[in-house]
């Protein structure tokens, strides 16, 4: 059903639907239902950035589903010693059953699925981030019912893998995205413009009217992985970009807020919406799990029946 995942665009509208049916299955009988797709395969791992969880929950997923995931760090590799990512997926082929890769350059992802043949998922390139909006897709669907109409202020850095995957996921889905950041982090333009499903992306300098009538507010740190040259810079412009009570405020009464993680407490929000009740972070990171589990499970279970 899924050859793999590189980007929200490789999915159609009912490929969304089969993971948030399979992805709410999967919860539902998480340690209550034996269910092991990924008997005898083995699922390299290939982080080149940091994570807590994306690592734990895929591993943990991995084995749930009754696969073997085997962690490697890409500094560790040959890749990062000049070997090409072609002749490394070449390789692997010859010993896993797919992979999963945390990486920079998103191009890598992309020959590694090309030149290994086999299942790759992208856990993270400076580009895109689908497996954490995956998930933020089904969060909101669990609180809200529905997507189709629900409207996100994403507030912060415009041009980030985050806001990337997430213009793409509301377009598939039928979301209003309004985008707000400083001129210097707007929108990537050929994903703004991008034909693609149903959904609306806009572009709003000033957060405090982004938020207006928004069910659910999105932040993600200033400084990216691979942005740490850039600090002071980001930092001053994105400052006015704080998801605090006061922008909170400004939105509709019952908005709810969203964050990937990890958050930098004080930076891009504060303590008290972080802490608040209207806060579904947790709930946000808890469905990692589940969503990837669904998706793996989309790649690996030939007999799937959703
Ligand atoms: N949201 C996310 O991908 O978290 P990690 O960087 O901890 O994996
Ligand atoms: N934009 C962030 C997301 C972390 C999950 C980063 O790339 O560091």
């Amino acid at each position: 059903m899924l050859n793999g995942l590189l980007t929200i665009g490789d999915l159609n509208e009912q490929n969304l639907n089969d993971i948030f049916a399979l992805s709410a299955r999967l919860k539902r009988q998480r340690g209550t239902v034996e269910y092991k797709p990924l008997q005898g395969k083995i699922i390299a791992m290939i982080f080149a950035k940091s994570s807590t969880r994306t690592r734990v929950s895929f591993e943990t997923g991995i084995y749930e589903l009754g696969g073997h995931p085997m962690y490697l760090e890409q500094g560790k590799m040959q890749v990062g010693r000049g070997e090409t990512m072609a002749d490394t997926a070449r390789v692997m082929a010859r010993y896993v059953h797919g992979i999963v890769i945390r990486t920079y350059d998103h191009q890598d992802v992309v020959d590694l699925a090309k030149y290994s043949n086999m299942p790759v998922i992208n856990a993270l390139t400076d580009r895109f981030h689908p497996c954490q909006v995956l998930a933020d897709l089904f969060t909101m669907q669990e609180f809200s019912g529905s997507l189709k109409g629900l409207k996100l202020a994403y507030v912060g850095d415009g041009c980030c893998n985050m806001a990337n995957s997430l213009m793409l996921a509301a377009k598939l889905s039928g979301m209003e995205l309004v985008i707000s950041s400083p001129e210097e982090f707007k929108p990537d333009q050929e994903i703004f413009d991008r034909q693609f499903g149903t959904g609306k992306v806009s572009w709003e300098k000033d957060p405090m009217k982004a938020v207006a009538n928004a069910d659910y507010i999105y932040t993600d740190v200033w400084v990216s992985m691979g942005c740490e040259a850039e600090t002071e810079k980001r930092l001053k412009l994105l400052s006015p970009y704080q998801v605090n009570s006061q922008l909170v405020a400004a939105a509709s009464p019952n908005v709810r807020i969203l964050h990937c993680l990890p958050a930098h407490r004080g930076e891009e929000i504060t303590d008290e919406v972080m802490d608040s009740p209207q806060s579904i972070v947790f709930d946000q990171a808890e469905n990692r799990l589940h969503v990837q589990k669904a998706i793996m499970a989309m790649i690996f279970d030939k007999e799937l029946k959703i």
